[in-house]
């Protein structure tokens, strides 16, 4: 049986790395009947269309959707970005955002050993319906000099719960030590939810250890220690941030992959880089994160030998070199 999936392809670089993504799926055995959206900056371009109620509709009735990247210099920030991608993970309910991070064996200057998999691997769960991205807030008085502007933060007890339980789940799966990730200190209302709620949940899970970092200092231990780290809660924009620093120290926002989930439910799988307008269309862009937020969607479809087999021709970044399709062809011949 065919697994029915949804390709948005995107702008920039997305629609060439998703290309390497399926070709790769294919070659580890599994079929996907896919359905193209023709979405993100050009398309809006093109003819005004965001995202339609219509199309949503239909990718309720899906069992994922693989997505490269959204968003071209020449469309307003915010336009494609909350329109469809947040439009999409906020319809659809994609609560969890999953992150997984393979650390190299040095980290900083030593080239020799950049890129080198020591298996250490750590994964950020970030809140993903909630906190700033919530879209509360608004202008007074704008384009005035007495202009304000307001960006709430929401955080619903409901939310909060539903993210921090994943995380315990997950934990349990693994190695039970669990980090939650806040601003507790200075963000007192949120903060403190978010931490009574964390407490409350660990109660119910006796065998993972927990442990509480701010967020300032979760940035030193990702560049100084992250071998402590196992699972990571947080929330959304803490985990916008943090998880471009993960991509960072573990080899490099080319191969940080993503999952966007609602447990049970279709969900949505995307490299946690952009569209690269910068070198769209030159056939250089690194299409590893992809085909890794391909395997994950395979773990989503229940395909976990598959997408074992695609992360372990993954395993040596330092040696997927050459050019977008060069590195396609070269997973697939490691499979
Ligand atoms: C990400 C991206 C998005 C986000 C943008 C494109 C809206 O940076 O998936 O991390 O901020 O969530
Ligand atoms: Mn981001």
């Amino acid at each position: 049986m065919a697994y029915r999936v949804g390709i948005v392809g995107g702008d920039g670089i997305g629609p060439d790395v998703i290309a390497e993504g399926l070709k790769v799926i294919a070659a580890a055995g599994v079929e996907l009947d896919t359905v193209d959206y023709d979405l993100g900056g050009s398309r809006y371009l093109r003819d005004g269309v965001v995202l339609t109620e219509e199309i949503v509709d239909e990718w309720r009735g899906l069992d994922a959707i693989y997505l490269g990247a959204v968003g071209t210099p020449d469309v307003p920030p915010g336009v494609i970005e909350r329109g469809m991608l947040l439009r999409m993970r906020f319809e659809l309910d994609l609560y969890i955002n999953q992150r997984p991070f393979s650390l190299p064996s040095t980290h900083g200057s030593d080239p020799a050993h950049a890129g080198d998999s020591t298996g250490h691997e750590f994964i950020v769960i970030r809140e993903n319906t909630e906190g700033t991205y919530a879209g509360e807030g608004g202008f007074l008085r704008k384009d005035t000099p007495q202009e304000i502007a307001t960006q709430g933060s929401v955080n619903t007890r409901h939310g909060v719960e539903r993210c921090i339980r994943y995380a315990f789940e997950l934990a349990m799966t693994r190695r039970k030590h669990l980090t939650m990730v806040h601003k507790t200190n200075v963000l007192t209302f949120s903060g403190d939810l978010w931490d009574r709620t964390f407490n409350e949940v660990a109660a119910d899970y006796p065998e993972v250890e927990t442990a509480y970092n701010h967020v300032d200092a979760a940035c030193i231990y990702f560049v100084d220690s992250p071998e402590r780290y196992d699972v990571i809660v947080t929330d959304n924009l803490f985990g916008d941030i943090l998880t471009d620093l993960g991509g960072a120290v573990s080899g490099g926002i080319g191969f940080a992959s993503s999952a966007n989930l609602h447990p049970g439910r279709v969900s949505m799988f995307e490299p946690v880089h952009g569209s690269a307008p910068d070198i769209a269309g030159q056939g250089i862009a690194n299409p590893t994160a992809a085909v890794l937020s391909g395997a994950l969607m395979l773990d989503h479809l229940g395909e976990s030998d598959a997408a074992d087999r695609i992360r372990a021709a993954c395993a040596d970044p330092d040696s997927l070199t050459g050019s977008t399709m060069e590195i396609g062809d070269l997973i697939v011949s490691r499979l």
